[in-house]
């Protein structure tokens, strides 16, 4: 498992909801967790790690000793949102991109855990952003979507840095194809959702 960087296709695809939790879901989120801590993040979405599923993990302390801040959300869906702020965000999958994203400042997320039950979560501040972020990957949309276009302006450059490394991978043969990408997240969707 390792994290997509931009412009990585599976980063644009819309997953579908889970259907199902095993112990093979529950590895997952385990590598999800330590990948998202080894990269000092606090939070990660399963399409960033190639998986096509709505599954999304967090710990705002990004802290693996703080076991009680880990949270996985299944199948998250925003229910209300509230008031708007603008704060400056990051991307795993965008490394040393940085710039302010206007969002909602409080929501009402329900989700499922890892046991199959359902919670409804009233969230604010940076928890709410960072879901909202999680929850946006899901859809494949990223931060970066979201910035003003003076915002965007000022991170062009970064982008396209980004999107050269990505080319040059490719023709290297490093990444796949659209359709071996595509083909295999069909098949990954099959069994799950
Ligand atoms: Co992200």
């Amino acid at each position: 498992m390792q994290i997509l960087k931009y412009p990585h296709p599976t980063l644009r695809h819309k997953s579908k909801p889970l259907l199902r939790i095993d112990n093979e879901l529950k590895r997952m989120v385990r590598e999800m967790f330590d990948l998202m801590y080894s990269n000092k993040g606090i939070g990660l979405a399963a399409n960033q790690v190639d998986l096509p599923y709505r599954m999304i993990v967090i710990n705002v302390q990004s802290d693996p000793a703080a076991v009680e801040e880990e949270r996985v959300f299944i199948n998250p869906v925003i229910l209300r949102s509230k008031g708007s702020c603008e704060e400056s965000e990051g991307c795993l999958s965008l490394p040393e991109i940085y710039a302010p994203v206007r969002r909602p400042q409080s929501i009402v997320l329900s989700a499922y855990d890892l046991s199959g039950n359902e919670t409804t979560w009233n969230l604010d501040g940076l928890y709410a952003r960072v879901v909202q972020h999680e929850c946006d990957h899901l859809d494949g949309i990223l931060f970066v979507d979201r910035l003003s276009p003076s915002n965007l302006m000022t991170v062009k450059e970064d982008l396209g840095e980004l999107e050269a490394v990505f080319s040059g991978d490719r023709q290297r043969g490093i990444i796949p194809d659209d359709a071996q990408i595509t083909a295999r997240l069909t098949e990954l969707e099959g069994g799950r959702t």
